[in-house]
């Protein structure tokens, strides 16, 4: 459990506040994050960087309410973002454009000329269509666009293979041993300035190996670059570590850039970073409350409030989450659950086999819930989307409103006499 997570007397606090009143106050389900943790999360990163000049982009994916990324723009943090939803979610909360990547490999020239209009520090370019039309794009707003190419260093993230990005046969970045044939290439468009090589293998990743090897490769580019008089400022080794949902051994913020850091030594480039998971996925919870239990021949199941739209991960990955009753009761008898949605698919599920002694009406708390949890969340069913709540200390504020079922149907229109479409 994380440390701004704590149980007193049977009962669950977030900071200074019970997660019982804030079910009550704000219903389920609902997603709750720490102010502190984020705060902490992202400065655990700064701190172990101190002797390295550094640029911390968050993973805007991970959680853009915007409330975060006004927190995270506070304690000076940059951005990764990979759509224009993203960065103009960025720029909504005063984050800083010069201190923006922008990765993703389907950027339109609509998302390049906002990006080249606002002057965000750099876009991660991902092939050599993208780089001709940034060229072009750039070109036309008589600016210079700075680039990154990510490479694709072939490493084994060691990770599912849904979030695992950084092997060949993976759809992401060029392959690392064409990565200077594109670089020269880049070098002779006018519209272009190489500034740095990126690369991301993939997510929750637990070992410092790949990160090692996928960094190993890049110095290695660069130094190829610098023979061929390309000047390399910065590299970008992509995402965070990964986070414990369970019990699995993972690397701590400090262990990981301290094993980074000596293959930097005596070099003068910049290190970039793009974390989003190690953030704020301990820094947040979905509360949710038993509808009904029902009990079949051969299972228990705890049917909640919240669903697969409202938290995807345990039925898209098979994810281990934790579920634990907000208020203990030693009373009851334990039984292993099934914690399923009310969506109508088999797949939906928050966890199964779950030991837990509760009953109709009490509510749970799904842990590690702060990164790809709101985020991903849908209407299917026609569910409205949960509120966001942030808590600092003994206050709680509403980042985002449940949904209502009109903003169900907003922008939707019956088929009249007037209708928009034009021959
Ligand atoms: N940079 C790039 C280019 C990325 O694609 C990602 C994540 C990150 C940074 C942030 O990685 P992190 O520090 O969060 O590990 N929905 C999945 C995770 C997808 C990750 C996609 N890319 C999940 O729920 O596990």
């Amino acid at each position: 459990m994380p440390s701004m997570i704590r149980r007193v007397k049977g009962e669950l606090y977030v900071e200074g506040i019970s997660l019982a009143n804030i079910a009550k106050e704000f219903s389920t389900p609902c997603y709750v994050y720490s102010k502190k943790a984020i705060e902490e999360n992202y400065l655990s990163y700064v701190e172990a960087l101190e002797s390295q000049s550094h640029l911390v982009c968050y993973a805007v994916k991970s959680n853009s309410n915007i409330a975060v990324l006004q927190l995270l723009s506070s304690l000076g943090a940059g951005f990764d973002v990979v759509s224009i939803g993203e960065l103009e979610r960025v720029l909504l909360a005063g984050g800083d454009p010069k201190k923006v990547v922008f990765s993703g490999l389907a950027k339109t020239e609509e998302e390049m000329s906002r990006a080249l209009a606002v002057g965000i520090h750099c876009f991660n370019v991902e092939s050599q269509s993208e780089l001709f039309l940034l060229n072009k794009t750039a070109k036309m707003m008589s600016l210079s666009a700075p680039v990154s190419i990510r490479v694709n260093p072939d490493v084994d993230a060691k990770t599912h293979p849904y979030i695992s990005t950084g092997l060949k046969e993976d759809k992401f970045g060029i392959e690392i041993d064409k990565a200077i044939e594109v670089y020269l290439r880049a070098a002779q468009m006018p519209n272009i300035n190489i500034i740095g090589v990126d690369c991301h293998i993939g997510s929750q990743i637990t070992e410092i190996e790949p990160f090692r090897d996928a960094l190993k490769r890049l110095i290695s580019l660069v130094d190829k670059l610098s023979e061929s008089g390309i000047k390399i400022n910065h590299l970008d080794i992509g995402g965070g570590v990964g986070v414990r949902y369970q019990n699995e051994t993972v690397l701590s913020v400090s262990d990981y850039i301290n094993e980074l850091l000596p293959l930097l030594k005596g070099r003068s480039e910049t290190l970039l970073l793009e974390p989003g998971r190690s953030i704020t996925a301990n820094a947040g919870v979905l509360l949710t409350k038993v509808q009904y239990l029902k009990h079949s021949e051969t299972k228990d199941f705890a049917v909640v409030d919240a669903a697969m739209n409202d938290m995807l991960r345990p039925s898209l990955y098979g994810a281990w989450m934790d579920i634990q009753p907000i208020l203990s009761r030693d009373e009851l008898i334990e039984s292993a659950y099934d914690v399923v949605g009310p969506v109508c698919e088999s797949g939906d599920f928050l966890g199964k086999d779950r030991d837990l002694k509760i009953k109709e009406g009490d509510y749970l708390c799904l842990f590690s819930a702060g990164s790809y949890g709101f985020v991903m969340s849908s209407n299917y069913n026609s569910r409205p989307r949960s509120a966001e709540i942030m808590v600092s200390e003994e206050k709680a504020y509403i980042i985002r409103k449940r949904e209502t079922l009109s903003d169900l149907v907003r922008g939707e229109k019956l088929i009249g006499n007037d209708h928009d479409f034009k021959n």
